[in-house]
């Protein structure tokens, strides 16, 4: 499942100690595995090999240089979401033919920019946006290629904030108004919809609700085929779940098994948009221990890490696991595990069984390499930590801790506070 693993009681990332990454770079940090990343893109594309699906990694759930370079070089397409995101992949070498852009608020400068770029599709989310995309192709003489997001209206079983694919979401486009879109098509002079593209949500961990929408775009790519309107790409989204307590998640395979025999029959290019699947765990987050506090009703682990680094458990209320660095026989004590920042909700874990910890000793937030980093802030005016990479016995930092002049780059006392 990842590569972080005990020798000796001491924790491993590869073949790299972390506490040696600690010494390095000091605390908190980002730690990823090079080989936890290549083998999960791995095992989506060998599942789905049978219909050669494009895999774009979703780089929403991680956008660091070294981790999109790592899955492009392994013939990765990315889903964008944002002008900074496509600047991102450009950087990398993503190929443009291998991008698709969703978004509800795309600008104008970001469909200029990505239509200037040639990605390989806008994933449209309303008919305002098609208008638009329309608008600023015609003005720069370009054709837009375009899919259509369709909100299924499927619950996904998932945490609210990340279900998409319902009609109380503000996702995509209501199947109704697809077909009139489709049949109208030809008022789009500058555009070419030639696909369809559902993401239902996140972290959902059972086949059905994937399989429901399925069904539901494939029967509406026969009607519109019955009605002579032709579709190329079928972009399935994200959303595979991983585990991080006690889930148990259908794999890549099981995935695999039930989808292809929806997705085989159809004679198109399936597009497949997973982020947290291929990094949530190949990365972890290394904090350390600053105080016990016992208030005598409660004990209290403070570590240097805050929610401004990590914001899934404040956020979601998310289980993350808790390893410390170096195991020990010590006894066992239920603690909060808390950052130092000004609210309650600055918690890595609650009544959490773990063994006693002292002052300077590490732990690992496990399952962090999803949504974590690219989710943090300056809260408190704290600086940003930094991203490592793990391959084999290397690692190297890929992104730098701030330093407090790039927190205060950019700003100024105006001259009428003088
Ligand atoms: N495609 C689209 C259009 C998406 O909106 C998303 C995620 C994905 C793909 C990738 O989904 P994944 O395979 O990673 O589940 N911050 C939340 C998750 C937000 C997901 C947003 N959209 C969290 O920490 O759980």
């Amino acid at each position: 499942m990842h590569d972080f693993h005990y020798k000796s009681n001491v924790l491993y990332c590869e073949e790299t100690k972390v506490a040696d990454v600690a010494n390095a770079v000091g605390t908190p940090f980002y730690l990823y595995s090079h080989h936890t990343l290549v083998d999960h893109f791995t095992k989506i594309q060998k599942a789905f090999a049978k219909i050669n699906p494009l895999i774009c990694f979703a780089m929403k759930s991680n956008d660091n240089l070294a981790v999109l370079k790592t899955l492009v070089d392994q013939g990765a397409g990315l889903d964008i979401v944002s002008v900074g995101e496509l600047k991102k992949a450009l950087k990398v070498k993503a190929a443009p033919k291998k991008i698709v852009f969703a978004s509800v608020g795309k600008t104008e400068e970001e469909i200029a920019f990505a239509l200037q770029k040639g990605i390989l599709l806008f994933n449209v989310e309303s008919i305002p946006e098609l208008d638009e995309i329309n608008r600023i192709a015609k003005k720069t003489n370009k054709k837009a290629q375009v899919a259509l997001r369709i909100n299924p209206d499927v619950a996904a079983a998932t945490h609210d904030f990340i279900t998409t694919g319902t009609l109380k979401n503000k996702f995509g486009i209501d199947l109704a108004s697809t077909r009139e879109i489709l049949k109208g098509q030809g008022r789009y002079s500058h555009i070419n919809i030639s696909g369809l593209h559902i993401h239902i949500g996140s972290q959902i961990v059972k086949s059905d609700p994937f399989v429901t929408a399925i069904k539901k775009v494939i029967e509406f790519i026969a009607e519109l085929r019955q009605a002579g309107i032709k579709i190329k790409y079928l972009d399935i989204g994200g959303g595979m779940g991983i585990i991080y307590k006690d889930e148990n998640p259908q794999t890549a395979e099981e995935f695999a098994t039930a989808i292809l025999p929806h997705l085989e029959k159809l004679d198109l290019q399936v597009i497949m948009e997973p982020g947290r699947f291929i990094v949530g765990n190949a990365g972890i987050f290394v904090t350390k221990v600053l105080y016990l506090k016992d208030n005598g009703f409660k004990k209290f682990l403070i570590v240097d890490g805050g929610m401004n680094d990590l914001i899934r458990p404040s956020l979601y209320n998310a289980y993350h696991d808790i390893w410390p660095l170096k195991k020990t026989a010590k006894e066992k004590i239920t603690v909060d595990v808390v950052g130092p920042i000004c609210e309650s909700g600055d918690f890595f874990a609650k009544e959490r069984s773990l063994p006693i910890m002292e002052k300077n000793d590490l732990l690992a937030v496990m399952s962090a390499g999803a949504y974590g980093y690219v989710m943090s802030s300056n809260y408190n005016v704290r600086c940003r930590v930094p991203e490592v990479m793990v391959k084999g016995k290397q690692f190297d930092i890929t992104k730098k801790r701030e330093t407090f002049a790039d927190l205060i780059r950019g700003e100024s006392i105006p001259e009428f506070l003088k």
